[in-house]
């Protein structure tokens, strides 16, 4: 631990914080994290944590469901302006739009969303229960999955059920391309492709794994396989290769990059930790709603 990691250790101990992280943050920091997860996880995380003060080092949307899965602590983003491509492809004047067109089907939003869409919907998922949550459906309800259409897609495949999907996209995964894929397997001929439900169909076509980022490090421990290709966000791989340094872990491409994930850094979590701020916070009134749908998801998770 260099000498900035170890005085934010210090800062968390002295304000009772706990340091949240996603897979796709620096490695400087998944490095000194309490909990290193995906979506899900680092909201159950957040649910059941009992420190006064929870630190993200994540986007925007995940702070703010710690913000309404635990409305009584301090919630810090070190970087406000880290953000979600995909959580802005929704807003709640859309959903009350499509409601209306839509009146008896189901909502499911994908927990990249804001606070106000969350409200607005029945029940939230993310990329590794959402076949969970559709199953929990009762038969032949129709289902709207928004904001993510490419996922949205992967669910009605994997589940046979008709899911109306969203015009909405994580412009990192949805960016590579099947060509790319293709190239790569070319290469590496017994390399198994893991790949993200945000990827676009035609790519998620050539995957022999496709999961949550937890689930596509489940699969790289059971696979046999001495290389693989990994088809999401290049932090993972720093997780990959900790777990499994005897294997080679190689990006389906370069520009798998979450910018946003990437503006945080150790000082900026040093420097909120110090002032206790920036904070998230979540008017009661849509609080309450979005809640009761990320309650419904964490009840089936
Ligand atoms: P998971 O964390 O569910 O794998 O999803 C990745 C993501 O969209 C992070 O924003």
């Amino acid at each position: 631990m260099n000498a900035q990691q170890k005085s934010i250790r210090v800062l968390l101990a002295d304000r009772n914080a706990v340091l949240l992280a996603h897979y796709y943050v620096r490695p400087e920091i998944q490095d000194i994290a309490d909990v290193l997860g995906d979506s899900l996880a680092l909201a159950q995380a957040a649910a059941r944590s009992e420190a006064r003060v929870i630190v993200f080092a994540g986007v925007h949307f995940m702070a703010q469901s710690a913000a309404i899965l635990c409305p009584d602590k301090t919630i810090l983003l070190p970087r406000p302006d880290a953000g979600c491509p995909l959580a802005d492809r929704a807003d709640a004047a859309s959903i009350l739009a499509m409601r209306k067109k839509e009146p008896d089907a189901v909502f499911v939003t994908y927990i990249n969303s804001t606070a106000e869409v969350k409200a607005l919907s029945d029940i939230c998922c993310t990329s590794s229960n959402a076949a969970k949550v559709l199953a929990s459906l009762p038969d032949g309800k129709k289902v709207v999955m928004l904001p993510d259409g490419n996922l949205a897609r992967h669910m009605e495949s994997v589940t046979g059920r008709t899911v109306l999907p969203w015009k909405g996209c994580c412009p990192i995964h949805d960016a590579l391309t099947p060509q790319q894929v293709r190239r790569l397997k070319a290469r590496h001929p017994n390399a198994p492709f893991a790949a993200h439900p945000e990827c676009r169909p035609d790519v998620l076509a050539l995957a022999d794994f496709v999961g949550s980022t937890s689930a596509i490090i489940g699969f790289a421990g059971k696979s046999d396989a001495t290389t693989i290709l990994i088809g999401t966000e290049v932090g993972v791989l720093t997780e990959l290769q900790k777990r499994h340094p005897e294997k080679t872990f190689i990006p389906a491409s370069p520009d798998l990059f979450c910018a946003d994930m990437k503006k945080i850094t150790l000082g900026d979590i040093e420097k909120s930790l110090t002032t206790l701020e920036p904070t998230v916070t979540v008017p009661d009134d849509v609080s309450r709603a979005a809640r009761a749908a990320l309650d419904r998801m964490l009840a089936i998770s």
